[in-house]
């Protein structure tokens, strides 16, 4: 059996959180393979709202195994306030959910430092849960891993020399209160015994399971434009959403690989700073926030908002390869008399022939729109293709069209009954 990749396509939010929880209907495992707590994702079931964070969007299956992959960066308190918000719903999560020995910890002073980094004057605007500090000192080759918390003396010994490094950085660089390692090291023994249940080598696990015929749901958190190899860097977040992420972030090979599907909004919207060229400033993108709920499920931040850019989606789906599109909250543009979508870029009054990855040029081009006529009727209640209005068809139909790749669900509302599958 091969495993499918979601992807956010755009710069995070797109409703990956429903659309993996509707695939985990025929799946055995869901696997995260990147970011942190960082993310926020959303599943609307029987009339109850679960935003998960570390836990893949699967959880809400009892048959479905979930998996926190190497890749992923954890932050152990969040992971277990989690537990504690399921379990608290009656989700029955022991036996079913494995962290990689090999996934990395994010310390206090990561959150700590990227919060600190935040003050300065070149703002990311990041969520603020130690996701950039954490894969700093992953790269660095210092960072503490989830197998370091079975051996204690070792796990002490690299708290305090790390807390050594990162106080002369806190107090020489930035002028801030030192950090107590003992302290640290009290909290981090304790989370062992709390974590160590949840510890396997997930590598070998879902190996073992690709083998076995098992059915797997590679599940991605932020989006392609947040990527930090692809995305509008520096504008970015530390990791590698796109599809090549998962095989780095779950230890499965390329070959394992049967189908990457992307998620995308019906529009675009962004938290954080950087560039978003079809952003609306104005009363129509303060429509899509209020229509849409654009507000981030992690920091509550009021989400950008703007038209559908297909160029940087077109680009997103060559990076990933993305072979089918579930397009999300088309009901948000249900009101609208007119919608825009971005077909190009131009800079200098040329049209770019690919997508720009320089931020100087992104910050400088010019959008290429082309509208379409809204239409201007509830599509809540569609549930197959053909009951949706034809004008909403013929926008769907016009993103397949330009970017080659078949739309294949359709969400029209936050439930998993909210679908149509073509
Ligand atoms: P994720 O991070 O990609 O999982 O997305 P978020 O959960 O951060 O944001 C998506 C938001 O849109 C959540 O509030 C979802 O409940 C909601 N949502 C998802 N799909 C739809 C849809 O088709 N229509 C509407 N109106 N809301 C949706
Ligand atoms: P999900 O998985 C949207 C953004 C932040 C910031 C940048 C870097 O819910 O789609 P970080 O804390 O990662 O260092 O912040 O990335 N960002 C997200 N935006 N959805 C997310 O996750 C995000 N996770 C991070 O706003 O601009
Ligand atoms: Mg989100």
């Amino acid at each position: 059996m091969s495993m499918k990749i979601i992807v956010g396509a755009q710069w995070g939010d797109e409703g990956k959180g429903k659309i993996v929880d509707l695939l985990s209907e025929d799946v055995d495992i869901v696997a995260r393979y990147q970011g942190g707590a960082n993310a926020g994702h959303t599943v609307v079931v029987n009339g109850k709202t679960y935003i998960l964070h570390l836990i893949p969007s699967g959880i809400l299956h009892p048959k479905v195994t979930c998996i926190i992959g190497n890749g992923v960066v954890l932050d152990p308190q969040a992971f277990i306030d989690e537990l504690s918000l399921l379990e608290s719903h009656g989700i029955d999560v022991r036996g079913r959910i494995f962290i990689s020995h090999n996934a990395h910890l994010i310390m206090p002073y990561h959150k700590l430092i990227d919060s600190l980094n935040e003050q300065g004057t070149s703002k990311i605007g990041t969520t603020g849960r130690g996701i950039g500090p954490a894969y700093i000192d992953k790269f660095a080759r210092v960072g503490i891993k989830i197998v370091d918390l079975l051996h204690r003396d070792l796990l002490v010994k690299k708290i305090k020399s790390n807390i050594e490094d990162k106080n002369l950085l806190l107090s020489r660089i930035y002028n801030s209160s030192m950090i107590d390692v003992d302290e640290i090291v009290d909290t981090y023994l304790q989370y062992d015994k709390q974590l160590d249940e949840f510890i396997k080598d997930t590598s070998l696990y879902l190996n073992q399971a690709l083998k076995a015929g098992k059915a797997i749901l590679a599940e991605g958190a932020q989006g392609a434009m947040l990527d930090v190899d692809f995305g509008t860097y520096p504008f970015v977040t530390s990791s590698n959403p796109t599809s090549g992420g998962a095989c780095t972030g779950l230890g499965v090979s390329p070959t394992s690989i049967g189908s990457v599907i992307g998620v995308a909004k019906a529009y675009t919207t962004r938290v954080g700073n950087g560039p978003f060229p079809t952003e609306l400033k104005d009363s129509l993108g303060e429509t899509l926030r209020k229509i849409g709920g654009e507000y981030g499920a992690t920091t509550g931040r009021p989400r950008r908002c703007g038209w559908l850019d297909l160029f940087s989606l077109r680009y997103s789906a060559m990076v990933n390869g993305i072979q089918e599109i579930a397009l999300t909250k088309l009901d948000v543009l249900d009101d609208f008399d007119a919608i825009k979508v971005c077909v190009g870029y131009k800079y200098n009054n040329k049209l770019l022939k690919s997508f720009p990855l320089d931020l100087c040029t992104i910050e400088d081009i010019e959008p290429v729109y082309e509208s379409l006529p809204g239409w201007k009727e509830n599509i809540a209640g569609a549930r197959n293709y053909s009951s949706l209005p034809g004008k909403c068809r013929s926008y769907i139909e016009f993103i397949e069209k330009y970017l080659e790749v078949p739309v294949k669900i359709v969400s029209v509302g936050a439930t998993r009954e909210h679908t149509i599958v073509r």
